[in-house]
């Protein structure tokens, strides 16, 4: 999909720039700071080439889930003092970001200043993708870059709306992520296998169906698993189980070759009476019981994907496999993250608690072959719909 209008050949000189970017990121409730700033050094390379064309530029982003009220444990100050670090130049936060206001500060700008926008779902027009609310944001503006691929899934007025109003661009990150995972869809090198974890079942139900019959294997873990197992007939004890989705979970499974060869879940696993316990205890699935809470992998299924993962070509991972905010569990998630880092394969990662489990383990992000900015956009762009953030950017 390189055929994206491109950042590169807007006409940005000395221009307004309304810049979409995924800035959300997490932030320590006690310290009110970020606690990981991938995603803003992800968009540097766009920033600088922005700043060279003494552009003037006005960052929009979302955090968290505000539902349209202003929240002000989701204000984008401690990220606009994050970027000032990163930049060593003023990033001014404002707010409100529409209105006649935002429109004085914008206006008596200079070439190469930057200002961020408040929080963009302070506004209930955004997730509607209000046009009105659109031409408005975009009215502070005289070109559109994107660079927040982590929403591109999302059809929200900054991500979508706006490009009706202005000449709009894919920025670098935007078009690195697509050009990463876009083979993915057409040719991936064989043994192609997919590493999936996480609580949920729903953010993972399309990729799962989509890429049942294209992956050589799937490597199922974390509480998702304990959804299929159970969903297999499995004593899975007291452990984290969405009842709803065993339904979803067997349809899911219907699909698969009988074999256990290409949809593989944990078949020893580790257990505790909580999480905060001390006393853990590995064991086969089949001895679960009671109210044990399966909180890991086992060391054979640990062992049993790492040598499978040896001879993969091609390994996509998202979601960790255990619960790994508590060290006792993480060791699946570890041994699984230190195996790929040393791998040849291409491999190719992604979603917020994926990027966290290498920042625990002090794995670096170059020890893979792409490691993506997108969570929930990862996985619907490898479902192989055109995103809607993306649909936007295209050339006709
Ligand atoms: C993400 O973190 O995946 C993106 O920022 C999208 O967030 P959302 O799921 O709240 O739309």
């Amino acid at each position: 999909m390189s055929n994206l209008y491109s950042v590169r050949d807007a006409n940005i000189k000395g221009k307004k720039v309304l810049f979409r970017v995924d800035f959300n990121v997490p932030i320590d409730l006690v310290t009110k700071r970020i606690s990981d700033e991938t995603r803003l050094k992800a968009v540097l390379p766009t920033i600088q080439f922005l700043l060279k064309k003494k552009a003037k530029i006005i960052f929009v982003s979302h955090l968290g889930r505000p539902n349209g009220l202003f929240k002000q444990e989701l204000t984008l100050a401690p990220i606009a003092s994050a970027l000032e670090n990163l930049l060593k130049k003023k990033v001014s936060l404002v707010n409100p970001s529409i209105g006649a206001s935002a429109k004085k500060v914008i206006d008596a700008m200079k070439p190469g200043d930057m200002v961020m926008l408040e929080n963009i779902r302070f506004y209930h027009e955004e997730e509607k993708n209000d046009s009105t609310f659109s031409q408005k944001l975009a009215s502070l503006a005289e070109i559109y870059v994107n660079d927040a691929f982590g929403a591109v899934h999302r059809a929200h007025a900054s991500t979508v709306g706006v490009t009706s109003f202005l000449p709009s661009f894919a920025g670098f990150l935007l078009e690195k992520e697509v050009k990463a995972l876009s083979p993915l869809l057409l040719n991936p090198k064989r043994p192609f296998v997919m590493i999936i974890g996480g609580a949920k079942i729903d953010t993972k139900i399309g990729v799962l169906r989509h890429f049942i019959d294209k992956v050589d294997a799937f490597f199922i873990g974390g509480a998702l698993a304990n959804t299929f197992l159970k969903a297999q007939g499995y004593d899975i004890g007291a452990s984290f189980c969405e009842n709803a989705k065993l339904d979803v979970a067997r349809d899911i499974m219907m699909n698969v070759e009988k074999s256990n060869e290409r949809f593989i879940l944990p078949h020893d696993v580790v257990v505790a009476d909580n999480l905060q316990s001390s006393e853990i205890i590995d064991l086969p699935l089949e001895d679960v019981e009671g109210d044990m809470k399966i909180f890991d992998l086992g060391k054979k299924t640990i062992s049993r994907f790492c040598v499978l993962l040896k001879t993969a070509k091609t390994v996509v991972w998202n979601g960790p496999l255990g619960c790994i905010e508590y060290p006792l569990f993480q060791n699946g998630t570890r041994k699984i993250a230190e195996t790929l880092a040393l791998s040849k394969a291409t491999t190719i990662l992604g979603g917020g608690d994926t990027l966290d489990a290498l920042k625990k383990f002090s794995i670096k992000e170059s020890s893979f072959t792409h490691v993506s900015t997108g969570g929930g956009a990862m996985l619907e762009f490898l479902e192989g719909t055109i995103l809607p953030g993306i649909k936007v950017l295209l050339k006709k």
